[in-house]
């Protein structure tokens, strides 16, 4: 019914300040896509152009076939939920709640339903009289939240809406905001840098860097096939290896070791491989490509380490996670490095090869 429909959008603010500078994107009822990237990427910038915050320089903000461009902020029928939790100290949490419903006169035994059904929905329930003075901040952000669902709007705007929560209760919120949103048959926008929302939460991704689209793409897809090495880098804790190996012919040179290439159509003289720590593991007899080296350093993570290796014949370090059963430092150890672990990238242009 309204897909939101964003059409070469362009901010600029300066000559040399273009934080949006050409993304399209389709976001359909029901879709939860992520705008994931750095701080400064233009994340919060293009949220911004979509709720009518900002103008923009060039292209369209469309929900259905109507175009937004001329539409005030007030009557784009979409809520917006910012990082700050921006709530009204002097009014109740019941207040804070019902206020924009008061402000489009709605009836008042109207207000005291809808509030009543989305604070019951939040756990609010028994907290609607109290000023948010006296909420803790989980059930301040739930407060803001609540205020965004009970208008029942056409689009969803969320701007890093737990980045002011501990890591505890972001875990928590964060897995209310899954099923508060499964249910909602709106089109979702939801901005972070943090990868483990990206990937918990939508549907979709769109990894941005400087003003543009790296990859869109499901949660799993930006994982398994990033589509540069930038995206390779960006998504994925602990971060890929990403190592600039010298080629020639079918054949890529890490230190004393050969590793096989794909059949690229151009022969390189030199590649970026990627393989993820956690896709490093230590070699049995019967692999065929493997590596040597010596551990200079473990990081203890729990369940597993993280080994850093200093690779034999080369000044090049590999990252490894592996049982945490083991003293590693100082050990030479054989890792295997499986082919079809690996992701090729362009040395130049860091697109994805394989
Ligand atoms: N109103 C503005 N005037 C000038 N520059 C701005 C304005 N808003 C944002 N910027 C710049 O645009 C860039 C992207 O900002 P922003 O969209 O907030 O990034 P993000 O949300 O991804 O961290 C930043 O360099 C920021 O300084
Ligand atoms: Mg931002």
């Amino acid at each position: 019914m309204a897909k939101l429909k964003l059409q070469n959008l362009r901010k600029q603010f300066a000559p040399q300040v273009v934080p949006v500078k050409d993304i399209s994107l389709e976001i359909e009822d029901g879709e939860f896509l992520t705008l994931l990237g750095p701080s400064g990427c233009g994340k919060s910038t293009l949220l911004r152009l979509i709720a009518g915050l900002e103008e923009p320089t060039a292209g369209t903000v469309a929900v259905g076939e109507r175009n937004l461009n001329k539409v005030a902020p007030g009557n784009r029928n979409m809520a917006m939920v910012f990082q700050s939790y921006a709530l009204y100290p002097h009014m109740t949490v019941a207040e804070n709640i019902g206020t924009a419903l008061k402000i489009r006169k709605t009836p008042s035994a109207e207000i005291q339903s809808r509030v009543a059904e989305v604070a019951q929905k939040l756990g609010l329930g028994s907290l609607l009289d109290r000023k948010p003075r006296e909420l803790s901040g989980g059930q301040r952000q739930r407060v803001a939240l609540a205020r965004a669902l009970v208008r029942n709007p056409d689009v969803f705007l969320l701007d890093e809406p737990l980045s002011n929560l501990d890591a505890l209760l972001r875990e928590q919120v964060r897995a209310e905001l899954k099923q508060l949103f499964d249910s909602q048959n709106k089109p979702v926008v939801y901005v972070t840098h943090d990868q483990t929302e990206a990937m918990t939460l939508s549907s979709k991704v769109a990894v941005l860097k400087d003003g543009l689209v790296q990859q869109l793409d499901p949660p799993r897809r930006i994982y398994t096939h990033p589509a540069n090495e930038f995206v390779a880098g960006f998504v994925g804790s602990p971060q890929m290896n990403l190592l600039t190996l010298r080629c020639e012919g079918q054949q890529a040179f890490l230190g004393d070791f050969r590793i096989a290439l794909p059949d690229f159509s151009n022969p390189l003289s030199s590649v970026v491989m990627g393989i993820r720590p956690d896709d490093v593991s230590l070699a049995t007899p019967e692999e065929t490509q493997t590596v040597q080296g010596e551990v200079f350093l473990t990081e203890g993570l729990g369940k597993e380490n993280l080994i850093s290796i200093r690779i034999d014949g080369s000044d090049t370090n590999i990252r490894a996670l592996l049982p945490a059963d083991r003293a590693w430092e100082g050990n030479k150890v054989t890792l295997a490095l499986l082919p079809e672990k690996i992701h090729w990238f362009d040395v130049k242009s860091g697109e994805r090869l394989n």
